[in-house]
């Protein structure tokens, strides 16, 4: 049986990643089993210079969910090339760089960097909804989004994914702002925007006031706005929102993403990305299909 999937050039021994922000740089789980078993590894958003972060309280659960509002901590570039990327490298799996910015200048700063290093594809984060300026500002329109996009493709000559925002009204043509761009995919979803309030200090329980939603809650979403990427653009789409077993990567791959990433996921079960890459298995072996490559897409529509 085939697993194996080209995904922007980047080729993937199986279509499952895990998403950034939920993974770190992989150490964490690199004690439960080996990071070779999954396509890729898709780091922590990585920034130009380090950052703090949101004050707590930065995350909490919600019904089939959770929000968070931790605002893009990280060490900075040359920490990650210094001591994230070596440790990366030791397993045989593909290594994306999610890419954080505040301003055009900063994201193009940092992928001139990105570009000098040892790592397989950059996935542009055009979509944090918690920071004040940068990502989400590039991201909501099909202007901002081929902007940001076209001056780092200037600078990358690495796979470049760009990562979009679900808080819109038409996802399909802020994709197609990627793609003309020169993208080479597009990946569909980051978290939505959400709020929970206390109602005891009748405060809301994040310090940011909101935050993004992710996990099984926001999965109908996510399948929903990957099916119209994947229908707008020609490039690949990593599908991403809500995923936690095979069952969920194959949905979104009949929706059309070539690719899948696991988030919310990882805190669940931290096997949960492994054990998905054998649910795929088991509903080929049902479905007697050989190729991964052959549900992609294949959604009948009613
Ligand atoms: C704690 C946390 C941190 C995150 N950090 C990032 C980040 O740095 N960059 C990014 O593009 N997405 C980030 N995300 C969004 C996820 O990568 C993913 O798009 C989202 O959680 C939806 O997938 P899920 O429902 O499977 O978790 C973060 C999500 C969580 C829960």
């Amino acid at each position: 049986m085939n697993l194996e999937v080209d995904f922007a050039g980047i080729k993937l021994k199986n279509p499952v990643t895990v998403a950034s922000g939920t993974f770190g740089y992989g150490r964490e789980y690199s004690d439960f089993y080996d990071l070779g078993k999954i396509g890729a590894i898709i780091t922590k958003g990585t920034s130009l210079k380090p950052k703090n972060g949101n004050r707590p309280t930065r995350i909490c659960e919600t019904a089939s969910g959770m929000l968070n509002s931790i605002g893009l901590q990280n060490p900075g570039v040359e920490y990650f090339a210094k001591y994230d990327l070596p440790f990366l490298r030791k397993f045989d799996t593909k290594i994306i760089v999610n890419a954080c910015g505040s301003s055009i200048d900063e994201y193009v700063e940092l992928c001139k960097i990105l570009n000098t290093l040892d790592i397989d594809g950059v996935e542009l984060n055009l979509s944090c909804p918690n920071v004040k300026e940068g990502c989400m500002a590039f991201g909501n329109t099909y202007e901002g989004v081929k902007k940001v996009t076209g001056e780092v493709r200037k600078v990358l000559d690495k796979p470049l994914i760009v990562k979009l925002t679900p808080n819109v009204t038409d996802i399909a043509g802020i994709a197609k702002g990627a793609e003309d761009a020169g993208a080479d995919a597009i990946s569909a979803i980051n978290t939505l925007l959400a709020m929970k309030i206390d109602i005891e200090t009748k405060r809301p329980v994040l310090a940011n006031n909101t935050g993004g939603l992710s996990g099984p809650a926001i999965k109908p979403v996510a399948v929903r706005m990957v099916y119209q990427i994947a229908n707008a653009v020609k490039i690949p789409v990593m599908g991403l929102g809500g995923i936690t077993n095979g069952e969920d990567a194959v949905e979104f791959m009949l929706a059309g993403a070539k690719a899948v990433s696991i988030g919310c996921g990882n805190f669940i079960d931290p096997y949960t990305a492994p054990k998905t890459v054998k649910g795929i298995e088991n509903y080929l072996n049902r479905h007697h299909i050989e190729d991964v490559n052959d549900i992609i897409g294949k959604v009948q529509m009613n």
